[in-house]
């Protein structure tokens, strides 16, 4: 991901910051509108990985507390296992995120995408959060299996009380020729491309009921282009990023040449090209289906999540003005939330389901103490 900047790429953001104060009031937004069209909650709760800050990513535990908190959808990144299952993992690989150096060692680099779905069951991908996060760590996260696409789905549709919708990133997919149909096969065989309603009476359809059940999310502008193709009707977003395959960026400075202390601040101080080379990505997006963008945010307190500052009020109203949503990636903090909120989002991707629903007012009635305890972790 060759990204740089310069002095002259300061000068610019700040030329392109000065479109003004864009505060949407989300309730009362237009996009609310443009949401309720496609059947999506304004603003929407993404629970990124599920309820990943309080317990591991992409395994049952995250997904049942994300769910059972309240979250509008539950995100996650597919890739495909050896012999063709749908499964649910982050990273390219499975070193941060399970035992496979212990059980596999002679294989721990390799992609999960090498490894059968029989195989990828036998790792533990809970314990290594007890020891990331020894204070939110738990004896029950030990041997938490990754999960496939059809567990998350049961997950999903576990709960009468609250039904979560899906959202679905295609992970790498130029590693996976063909995984957005195998999606929308899998979606179609478990029902989830048509809105179901369960609900009685005059009650409004909930997220996992509605047309906005599913919403498809990918980076590559190649993947959008085949989901489109492979399911029109369904809501897709494209990702925003700077670098390769993504905008380009307005100079070509390092990170090593930056100067700057960490990634995250060298990230912050990225732009995209100029103001046109959004708007292009904008339209890239549009003329492929989606119904809004994911751009990154530069967090308030930096971090690994930390990226570029893709939600600029400027950013947000040319987003609006072209009919498209805008759902943020990865927010965690409150002054981060108003900080988006006011800028113009229209959804939130976050670890914290539960810091989210409150900062929304629709705190979920339990703890997530109480919640992991419920659901038996
Ligand atoms: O899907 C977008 C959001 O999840 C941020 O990207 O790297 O966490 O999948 P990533
Ligand atoms: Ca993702």
């Amino acid at each position: 991901m060759p990204v740089t900047f310069s002095k002259s790429t300061l000068l610019l953001s700040l030329l392109l910051g000065m479109g003004g104060a864009y505060a949407a009031n989300a309730s009362n937004a237009p996009e609310a509108a443009v949401a309720s069209a496609q059947g999506i909650p304004h603003p929407a709760v993404i629970a990124h990985r599920g309820a990943s800050f309080d317990a591991p990513e992409s395994t049952a535990a995250s997904y049942k507390l994300a769910r059972d908190l309240g979250a509008d959808y539950l995100e996650m990144d597919l890739q495909r296992s050896k012999d063709g299952v749908l499964f649910a993992l982050h990273d390219n690989g499975l070193l941060r995120t399970t035992d496979v150096a212990k059980k596999f060692p002679e294989r721990k680099d390799s992609p999960a995408s090498a490894f059968t779905l029989a195989e990828l069951k036998t790792l533990d991908a809970g314990s290594w959060f007890n020891q990331a996060y020894p204070q939110r760590a738990r004896p029950s996260f030990v041997g938490l299996p990754i999960l496939t696409l059809d567990e998350i789905i049961d997950i999903a549709q576990g709960n009468p009380q609250h039904k979560p919708g899906l959202y679905i990133e295609t992970k790498e997919p130029k590693q996976f020729p063909g995984i957005e149909r195998d999606l929308k096969n899998k979606l179609t065989e478990r029902g989830w491309l048509k809105p179901v309603t369960t609900t009685a009476g005059n009650v409004a359809p909930q997220t996992g009921e509605g047309k906005g059940r599913v919403i498809l999310q990918t980076f590559e502008k190649n993947s959008l282009e085949l989901l489109q193709k492979e399911m029109p009707d369904t809501p897709k977003i494209l990702l925003l990023w700077i670098g390769e395959g993504g905008m380009a960026a307005s100079s070509g400075v390092s990170f090593a040449d930056s100067g700057e202390k960490d990634k995250a601040a060298y990230y912050a101080k990225l732009q995209p090209k100029d103001k046109d080379e959004f708007l292009h990505w904008l339209d890239v997006a549009k003329a492929n289906g989606a119904i809004g963008t994911g751009p990154s945010a530069a967090l308030t307190h930096g971090g690994a999540q930390s990226y570029f500052d893709l939600i600029q009020p400027w950013m947000n109203k040319a987003t609006h003005d072209k009919g498209l949503l805008v759902h943020v990636y990865t927010l965690d903090e409150p002054v981060d939330f108003k900080k988006a909120t006011d800028a113009g989002v229209d959804g939130i991707f976050t670890n914290r389901a539960s810091e989210l629903l409150k900062y929304y007012q629709r705190p979920a009635a339990k703890s997530v103490n109480q919640l992991l305890e419920q659901n038996g972790y």
